[in-house]
């Protein structure tokens, strides 16, 4: 069975994998944590709750199946501004053995905001308390949310606050910057500790921890919170949870660390995937964040990229996680 919450206030710290659509499916989740470790609880990437039945909404169903997610326990997530929608999913979700779902508030794409959906809702606070007040009665699984600070403007969230205190949720996961800045610029770590001090909630950090000192400056800042969540940092540096709960690598064990998970991740995409193309796609985009590791990133990346078949590409990316230098760890 999933695990459906967090411990307040954990010593070591509780991380969560960040959802990642397109790159941490099932596979990649339960690979990265049965190979290296460190994380206590993964995100799934979300589902639509306007999916139809159909082999889309099959698969994303599958990915979040409890036996599948045996490594790493996850909690679902969906994306939507529909109440009955969203119940029905849950519904599902709850029969599949989950007893924790995610909405996403924090989706920052147009064609997703301008439908005042993912974080297309937070400038709107009555529509947000008219799906929790519609939702949260039937909900056959408890709730937690996964907001930014505002669609264009950093303080719509603290509109929001007072209608999110008012409703039993499980925890808020907050990646402080607003869905205009998308990916860039800096995370608001001043906003993110005020939302701290008027969150009557659990609040779990989210954005750019992307090496241990970084952490352990969030965690010396803001004190032990319920959760820490990584994203592209674990894809980048798949060490990262496992260094932060106290696992030292030398070069050696990161290069082997690197190509067990690689050669796994080959292994399954194979299994799960009708085509070599697929899997080859697969690998180059999840070798985009690995190439990181590497002096000369660029380069490493366009002799990966190069590859039009499986076979080459991987005597290429073995050639590199063996022998390119690395960049230090951080
Ligand atoms: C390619 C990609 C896909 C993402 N998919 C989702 C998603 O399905 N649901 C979600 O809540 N956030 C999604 N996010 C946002 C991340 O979960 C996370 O909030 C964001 O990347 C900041 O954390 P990080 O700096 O640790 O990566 C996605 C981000 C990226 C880059």
């Amino acid at each position: 069975m999933p695990a459906s919450s967090l411990t307040p206030n954990p010593t070591p710290p509780q991380l969560l994998l960040a959802p990642l659509r397109g790159l941490t499916d099932y596979i990649l989740r339960g690979s990265l944590q049965h190979h290296l470790g460190g994380f206590d609880l993964g995100l799934a990437p979300f589902i639509s709750t306007v999916e139809r039945l159909g082999p889309r909404k099959a698969r994303y169903l599958d990915d979040v199946l409890p036996r599948k997610n045996e490594y790493l326990p996850v909690i679902p997530q969906f994306l939507g501004n529909n109440p009955e929608q969203a119940l029905r999913l849950c519904h599902e979700l709850h029969q599949l053995g989950h007893r924790e779902v995610n909405w996403n508030l924090g989706c920052p794409f147009a064609p997703v905001t301008r439908k005042r959906r993912g974080a297309g809702l937070l400038p709107h606070p009555e529509l947000v308390a008219a799906f929790l007040g519609a939702f949260l009665p039937n909900s056959p699984v408890r709730l937690s949310v996964k907001v930014r600070l505002g669609l264009t403007d950093p303080d719509e969230l603290f509109g929001l606050l007072p209608v999110l205190a008012d409703h039993d949720l499980s925890s808020i996961i907050l990646h402080p910057r607003t869905a205009l800045q998308e990916y860039s610029g800096t995370v608001d770590l001043g906003r993110f500790e005020q939302v701290l001090a008027q969150c009557p909630h659990p609040v779990i950090y989210n954005g750019d921890l992307v090496d241990v000192a970084g952490f352990t400056g969030l965690l010396t800042r803001f004190g032990p919170l319920p959760g820490w969540m990584i994203g592209r940092g674990a894809i980048h540096d798949p060490t990262l949870a496992a260094r932060i709960k106290g696992r030292t690598f030398d070069e050696a064990g990161r290069r082997l660390a690197l190509e067990t998970l690689h050669q796994d991740l080959s292994a399954a995409y194979l299994e799960r995937y009708l085509t070599e193309r697929m899997v080859l796609d697969r690998l180059k985009q999840l070798f985009r964040y690995l190439a990181r590791n590497f002096e000369a990133e660029e380069e490493i990346f366009t002799r990966v990229k190069r590859c039009k078949e499986l076979a080459p590409y991987t005597e290429e990316a073995l050639r590199i996680l063996r022998e390119a230098p690395m960049k230090p760890l951080g």
